[in-house]
């Protein structure tokens, strides 16, 4: 397997690690009880800094490479690639409400939740969808030669979460994620 499908399996953990943090803060939310607010938007900068800016640029390239080689796939990946936009601007809107919040503003907490279980859910059928519809055929596909040029090609993006050194901005995630093992 490619070292590259491995790096994007490793972060599609790494993201349900979060998401999984996200949800269980949504539900305190639905309960009635406070959430923390700061937590939320500590995960959702995240989110628009690592996945929006590497994770999914990195898959449009290895996608688009698939779909030129094996046209049978080129609506999935059509579709995979315009959930990537979805994400993120469903994302932008969802961290806006959250922050809000925590800038004193009032947001209703119906829609908070509503868009905030859409958001998690779709980023999970998402990367649910590419493990089990596209990871494979790029194994198949992909040719040794093609892993190779976009390899070369793929950025050495530093992930200011799960990299090497950790942004400390993020570091109450990671406590969060410590106490939830
Ligand atoms: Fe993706
Ligand atoms: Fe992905």
């Amino acid at each position: 397997m490619s070292e590259l499908i491995r790096r994007l399996q490793g972060e599609h953990d790494n993201f349900s690690k979060l998401l999984a943090l996200l949800h269980a803060e949504i539900e305190t939310l639905d309960r009635g009880e406070n959430g923390n607010f700061r937590l939320m938007t500590d995960i959702m900068d995240y989110m628009a800094v690592y996945p929006d800016v590497a994770h999914h640029p990195l898959e449009d390239r290895i996608f688009t490479r698939l779909a030129q080689l094996d046209p049978g796939s080129s609506d999935l990946v059509d579709e995979i690639i315009a959930e990537h936009e979805r994400l993120r601007h469903m994302g932008k809107v969802f961290s806006d409400l959250v922050r809000g919040v925590v800038g004193g503003g009032i947001t209703s907490v119906d829609k908070l939740s509503t868009l905030g279980h859409e958001y998690v859910a779709l980023t999970r059928a998402h990367s649910a969808r590419e493990q089990s519809d596209i990871f494979p055929r790029l194994i198949t596909v992909l040719s040794d030669e093609d892993w190779t040029e976009l390899t070369a090609a793929a950025a050495a993006s530093e992930d200011p979460l799960f990299g090497g050194i950790v942004d400390r901005s993020y570091e109450e995630i990671l406590a969060q994620i410590e106490r939830r093992r």
